[in-house]
């Protein structure tokens, strides 16, 4: 028999999995629910301390309860790697990224491989209005080069942005650039030499690794949890061994794990590069794909001595064809435009005119609303398929934003035959190795693919996720 609390924790519940609060969304007060559930104060707070312990809602000091992104229990995450971490080395292997990429506008395959948006998460007619009016109102700006810190109208509306997540910045302090990978590109530029070790998550973004190889540089690979992000305590031991003169993290949301640090490991990471004078490159594309309505905050907004480079672009949000991303850094400003000028000048005018109108409307918070219930929706819905038909052995995220699924599969299986036989259905995953520094044959991650959940949920797609089932239970036989 259950108590009187008990049985108003499972009404709750019900009406959280009913869909009368989403996640995100403040729950009625402990004094509204004691008068609409006729049932007094501290049952209304026994109740909500059952939801909180069972991950349903979550308090917000001063705020109240709001729902929670549920974690479930019956499913095992991917291990983080032991924490001894490795030599620095060349990065090898990022060749065969060009396969996957080379399928991208292949509409014949359904596309888990890469991490692009299917184009009905994009605004498309508002680009359209958008770049037309840029075009009809700015025929001088757009005849010419931009400047090379971008369009002022842009800048302001992005400085107003970071100031409200907690990043203090001056529009004078960004430069506008053509994507976030330039601007991870220039600021590495700017930081290191060739034969310099950076050091990086493991597993990390495959284009942070190709632009370590690009630049001669040495990546280094530090352990990085499914949830929690990067081992503070590798990097530690990292920084007491090697002389590293930078460090890229993806904090929110990462690419392939989609772990998202606390504040206070985002506040302890600061300050741990700062005390070893490294500088931190932090790549914050997914930050706006929270599933709830709370967006993360950011390492820099923890850095007050300048050490933090701050990066992202709307590739993930409005388009990545757009092809608009931002560096922010007061103290690297002068070096950072000088390696933009001399990548290519400057960023196109015509799409930051257009993407700053779609800022200063509104119509960017508006449409984020929609693209993350979107994307959490795809998430929940593969991963629930993928419980269902993978093997039972199977390992996977549970991410409260971004894109990804990263899954541990089957020892014996290898991520890369199953990308050639996958291909062989018309579908694309993108295989573990490519996410290390050395993605040869018998690499780390070799039996772990990522899922790019940035699709849409159909028949085809169910299809497409029973297909990869039994492709995989056929490999680890
Ligand atoms: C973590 C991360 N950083 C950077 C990029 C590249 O962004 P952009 O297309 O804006 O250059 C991607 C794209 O997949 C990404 O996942």
């Amino acid at each position: 028999m259950k108590t009187l609390y008990q049985q108003l924790a499972r009404e709750l519940v019900q009406e959280i999995e009913s869909g009368a609060y989403c996640i995100g969304e403040k729950m009625p007060g402990i004094r509204a629910t004691s008068n609409n559930k006729r049932v007094s104060p501290s049952t209304a707070v026994a109740a909500y301390r059952q939801l909180e312990l069972d991950g349903y809602i979550e308090s917000r000091p001063r705020s109240g309860f709001y729902v929670a992104h549920r974690r479930r229990r019956d499913v095992e995450e991917p291990q983080i790697e032991n924490l001894v971490t490795e030599k620095p080395g060349l990065v090898e292997g990022q060749r065969r990224v060009l396969q996957l990429i080379s399928q991208i506008n292949n509409p014949n395959i359904t596309q888990f491989g890469a991490g692009v948006p299917d184009s009905s998460f994009l605004p498309l007619r508002a680009m359209e209005k958008a770049l037309a009016h840029a075009v009809k109102f700015n025929r001088i700006e757009i005849s010419s080069y931009s400047k090379t810190l971008g369009e002022i109208s842009l800048r302001k509306q992005l400085a107003r942005r970071m100031s409200q997540i907690g990043c203090l910045t001056h529009h004078d302090d960004i430069i506008v650039t053509s994507g976030c990978q330039e601007a991870v590109h220039i600021s590495l530029k700017m930081l290191t030499q060739p034969g310099d070790i950076v050091a990086v998550e493991s597993p990390t973004f495959h284009g942070h690794l190709q632009t370590i190889d690009a630049l001669g540089l040495k990546a280094l690979e530090i352990p990085t949890h499914p949830r929690e992000g990067i081992s503070l305590e590798a990097l530690q031991l990292a920084f007491d061994q090697w002389p590293i003169k930078a460090c890229i993290v993806i904090p929110n949301f990462s690419n392939p794990l989609g772990s998202c640090m606390s504040d206070a490991n985002k506040a302890a990471l600061a300050k741990l590069c700062h005390k070893a004078k490294v500088p931190i490159i932090e790549d914050d594309i997914y930050g706006d794909v929270s599933f709830s309505q709370q967006r993360p905050s950011t390492v820099k907004s923890f850095d007050s001595s300048g050490n933090v480079i701050y990066c992202s672009s709307f590739s993930k949000t409005i388009s990545p064809g757009m092809r608009v991303g931002w560096v922010s850094s007061a103290k690297y400003l002068d070096k950072l435009e000088y390696q933009k000028f001399v990548t290519n000048v400057s960023a196109p005018g015509l799409q930051q005119l257009a993407l700053a109108s779609m800022l200063r409307s509104g119509m960017y918070d508006k449409h984020l609303r929609f693209i993350r219930g979107e994307i959490e929706k795809s998430v929940d819905l593969i991963s629930e398929r993928i419980i269902k038909t993978f093997p039972l052995e199977t390992k996977i995220t549970q991410p409260s934003g971004g894109y990804f699924l990263w899954l541990e599969l089957p020892e014996n299986v290898d991520a890369f035959a199953l990308v050639e036989a996958a291909l062989k259905h018309n579908i694309s995953i993108a295989p573990g190795p490519i996410f290390s520094a050395k993605a040869s044959a018998k690499a780390k991650f070799s039996n772990y693919i990522r899922i790019s959940c940035a699709v849409l949920w159909n028949d085809k797609t169910r299809k497409a996720i029973d297909t990869l089932g039994e492709i995989i239970n056929a490999h680890a036989q």
